[in-house]
């Protein structure tokens, strides 16, 4: 009996290590503007706002954790945050490791080139020097298709945009609006005419945890009849 509830208790502060009740964890990669990024040292954009609206509905306070793309998906799988959104697409590969929400989002996948690159249509990629964020759907799928092509895997877009003004990478596969926003800031780069491929972005939970998985589905539907994820696109696009 004691042992018993020696075990519990042990287990429960395992779970619970460091975790507070009131708190809602969302894990994100903060380098991906307008969905989440830094503005005067606060994480901001489409993603948080939404994160906001589901704690709200669960009555508790939403805290960011801003971290590696490719390490998202194991955060949520170990409990270590409630769940992730990072403008992540719904893949069937992740769909084995975690549980998706509803789509949320509809994004095209298109290519970073420098304004004085020769690169000038799709094609002209194959076989090139291609830069993607580790763990993307870019990385996937420049990976198998363009088998000719060298792929630089970043932790981070402005990595990419760096070695594409250096000359050290041709061009970045990316999500199309985070492109946008990149191309704002470096004058030197534009986007190539063209999409590569389509993706659909979804919040991911850890497998079974469907209750947390209603209220954010709650949630997203809501925003999604209000035409509030359009108004929180535009508003952090300025
Ligand atoms: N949509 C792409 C994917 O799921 C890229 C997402 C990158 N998100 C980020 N917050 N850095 O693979």
């Amino acid at each position: 009996m004691l042992k018993k509830l020696v075990i519990v208790v042990l287990a429960l502060l395992l779970v619970g290590c460091g975790r507070n009740e009131n708190e809602l964890v969302m894990v994100t990669e903060a380098g991906f503007a307008p969905y989440e990024f830094y503005e005067n040292g606060e994480i901001v954009g489409v993603d948080i706002e939404i994160g906001k609206e589901i704690a709200k509905e669960l009555g508790k306070e939403l805290v960011v954790k801003d971290i590696a793309f490719d390490f998202i998906i194991n955060e949520v799988k170990s409990g270590k945050a409630d769940f992730g959104a990072a403008g992540m697409s719904i893949t069937d590969e992740r769909k084995e490791e975690v549980d998706f929400s509803i789509e949320y989002v509809v994004s095209n996948q298109v290519v970073v080139v420098r304004k004085d690159s020769d690169i000038k249509t799709l094609d002209d990629i194959k076989d090139k020097t291609i830069s993607v964020q580790l763990g993307t759907t870019a990385d996937m799928y420049v990976n198998e298709n363009y088998k000719d092509a060298k792929v630089i895997a970043q932790k981070k877009y402005l990595a990419a945009a760096e070695d594409v003004k250096a000359g050290k990478s041709d061009c970045i596969v990316m999500d199309q609006l985070p492109a946008q926003e990149l191309v704002k800031e470096n004058d030197e780069l534009k986007i190539l005419d063209g999409i590569l491929f389509t993706d659909k972005y979804g919040m991911i939970v850890k497998k079974g945890n469907q209750e947390l998985l209603d209220t954010i589905n709650k949630v997203l539907q809501r925003l999604i009849d209000e035409n509030k994820i359009e108004e929180y696109v535009i508003k952090y696009s300025e």
